[in-house]
Parts: C-alpha cells; structure tokens; sequence
C-alpha cells in the first residue's frame, strides 16, 4: 500500500492536525507493514501560488510553453505523481479562519488540473481520480461542525469528489482551544483513529 501523507499546518511543534494525521498514519503501517510513505509537508515546505504561467501551462499545449509555463507545468505534474501513485492519501488539516489553510489551498491549486485530474464533459466536470481512500485529521480551536460558518471539511469533501475521489474519512478534533473540552476531544479522536481499518483493493 503507498501512503502519500500530506501535512499542512504551519505550527510544527505540538500541531494537533500534525499528531493526530501521524497516529493515522502510524495505525495503517502497524495493520500494513510493507506500506510505502511518500511525505508531501506542504506546511514545512510551503508550495508557491499558481501563478499566470501555471494557468497558461494548463491550458495550452506543450509546445507553446515558454520557460516559465514549462517550470510550473513540471510542479504541477510532480504533485499529480504523487497523488496517482498513492492508493491512500492521509492530511492533517487544521481550520484556519473558517476555511483551509492557505499552505493547502495552494496546493489544491496545483493538483486539480484539467484534463489531469478532472475534466469537462456534455454532462458537466468529472473527476479522474480513482480507487484511493483519502483520510483526514481535521483540527479546529472552535465548535462548527454543524455551522454553516464551516468552510473546512464540507469544502474538503466537494473538492476531493470534484477530482473523483468520493471515499473520504474525516476524523474531527475541535473545541481545542476550549481547555475544559480539547483533552477529552483528542482521546475520542485518537480512540476512532485505532479503530480505523484500511483493507487492500
Ligand atoms: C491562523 C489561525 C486561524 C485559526 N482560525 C480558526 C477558526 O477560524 N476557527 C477555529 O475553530 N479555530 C481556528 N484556529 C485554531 C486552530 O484550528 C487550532 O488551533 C488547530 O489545532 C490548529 O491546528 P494545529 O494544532 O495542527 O496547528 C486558528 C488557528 C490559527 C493559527
């Protein structure tokens, strides 16, 4: 089993979002123990913004590309690499300011491509992702899973099943910053988390 383990919270030390995708990670390797892990730490090592040239790369053909264009096409392929060639994808992802951090959403940028990772049909966009499990640790210091304000896991879900990835676990950890709630919050988390069983294809 390939594991491509993404992390994206720009705290290192004591990161929740970074412990808790770590334990999942840890359970799958102790359940599979010839799994391969391919560490993507989009926090540590932040993925510049697409810019002008990375539009222009996904939309025209090869030979235009100029070297700036071909610079961010290869960028953008490599991460695409990473994704197919992984059968389970685990992130860490805490909320920041209602939503995904930044550091993430850069990264979503590079990855959903088209004619790569999704395209345009008669019938609308489908995703062209397939056969991977996606699992991730959500962290937040508040209380929105039922919130509208929410724009975190709900935003995650659409965004994967956009790329045709509709087998989507979340394991959520919030109220953190609410001292009498985080410990208990983590427990139920880290408790669900040695539970979780992965299956081969
Ligand atoms: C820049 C920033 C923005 C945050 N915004 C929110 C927020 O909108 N809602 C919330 O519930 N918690 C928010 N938090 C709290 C974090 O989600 C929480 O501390 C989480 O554990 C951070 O993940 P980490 O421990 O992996 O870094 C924010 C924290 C930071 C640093």
């Amino acid at each position: 089993m390939h594991l491509l383990h993404i992390d994206t919270s720009s705290q290192i030390q004591g990161s929740h979002s970074r412990n808790l995708s770590k334990k999942i990670v840890n359970k799958i390797i102790c359940d599979h123990p010839d799994s391969k892990v391919t560490i993507r730490d989009v926090g540590m090592h932040v993925i510049p913004h697409i810019s002008e040239a990375t539009i222009k790369a996904f939309y025209q053909e090869e030979a235009t590309y100029d070297e700036d264009m071909a610079k961010s096409s290869k960028l953008s392929m490599s991460l695409i690499d990473e994704v197919r060639q992984s059968d389970v994808i685990v992130l860490g992802v805490p909320m920041y300011n209602f939503g995904v951090p930044s550091t993430l959403k850069a990264y979503i940028d590079h990855i959903a491509r088209v004619n790569h990772t999704f395209k345009f049909t008669a019938e609308g966009p489908i995703g062209l992702l397939k056969d991977k499990k996606v699992i991730v640790a959500i962290t937040r210091g508040g209380s929105y899973s039922h919130s509208p304000q929410n724009h975190q896991d709900p935003y995650l879900k659409t965004l994967f099943s956009f790329l045709g990835l509709d087998d989507v676990t979340f394991f959520v950890a919030e109220r953190l910053a609410m001292p009498n709630f985080a410990e208990h919050a983590l427990l139920d988390v880290e408790k669900a988390i040695e539970r979780l069983c992965i299956t081969h294809k």
